[in-house]
């Protein structure tokens, strides 16, 4: 009887004891782990010799195409390539105060005088933007002209436009403006900066020319066979 009221009570005061020791670290008291090794992996020095490591190093080289981060993509920062830029995330929200900061920090990482730069920038341009902006980027894109878009897009031309810094376009691609959608999803960053490389020399030719927006709208028309063909196919 006695032993079974002591075992009852060793057996409670055991029970006590277990949960009373469950509390959370804290203080002095760094907490109990059970699964020590899973959770603080064994420590090597950087570039201490590590057998069966690819180069019996712990330190192994990044796999091949890895891309650096060095930070913010394109404010401030020269990056080693030009890929390496365009595929770094834009950093900007899709705020106004983002828009104004991106007009002035977000520069066009691409030479936008390079012919190919601008014919592939014309070539996405004919695809996705001038059923809109119109191919000479004056705003009368056909859905414009037939009446089927009831928010006709500026020209390219009109003040405020003719002048926009790189970075609000690159902004404004990237996360839409008003009643234009987002093109992110069909244009890469690098494919933006092409269009927005087509777009400024549509521009300078438009000023070059004395302000005709009739005119061709660069002296950068695709001329390779396959080229020529998808232009045509994306005007019609
Ligand atoms: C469905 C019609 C439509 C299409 C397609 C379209 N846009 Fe627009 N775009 C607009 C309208 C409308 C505006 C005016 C937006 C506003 O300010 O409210 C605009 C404005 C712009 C602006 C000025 C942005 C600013 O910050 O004020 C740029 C640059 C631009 N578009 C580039 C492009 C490019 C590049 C493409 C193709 C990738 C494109 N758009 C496709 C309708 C369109």
């Amino acid at each position: 009887m006695h032993v079974k009221y002591i075992a009852g009570f060793l057996a409670i005061l055991f029970a006590v004891m277990v949960f009373t020791s469950c509390k959370n670290a804290g203080g002095e008291y760094p907490g109990d782990e059970f699964t020590h090794d899973m959770i603080h992996s064994r420590a090597w020095e950087t570039y201490a010799i590590m057998p069966g490591m690819p180069d019996s190093m712990s330190a192994i080289m990044p796999v091949k195409g890895s891309v650096p981060y060095p930070g913010n993509p394109v404010s401030g920062w020269q990056a080693d390539s030009i890929e390496m830029n365009t595929n770094l995330p834009y950093t900007y929200a899709p705020t106004i105060e983002d828009y104004e900061r991106a007009g002035i920090e977000v520069k066009s990482p691409l030479n936008q005088k390079d012919l190919k730069v601008l014919e592939q920038g014309q070539y996405y341009f004919q695809i996705y933007c001038s059923i809109c902006h119109g191919a000479a980027g004056d705003g009368k894109g056909f859905i414009v002209t037939e009446g089927k878009y009831k928010a006709p897009p500026p020209s390219y031309y009109a003040e405020g436009y003719i002048d926009m810094p790189d970075g609000k376009m690159f902004h404004s691609v990237t996360y839409g403006k008003g009643a234009m959608q987002p093109y992110s999803w069909a244009l890469n960053p690098m494919d933006r900066w092409k269009v927005i490389a087509y777009i400024n020399s549509m521009q300078e030719n438009f000023i070059a020319k004395g302000g005709d927006v009739t005119a061709a709208p660069a002296d950068t028309t695709a001329t390779t066979a396959s080229d020529t063909t998808a232009t045509a196919q994306a005007t019609k």
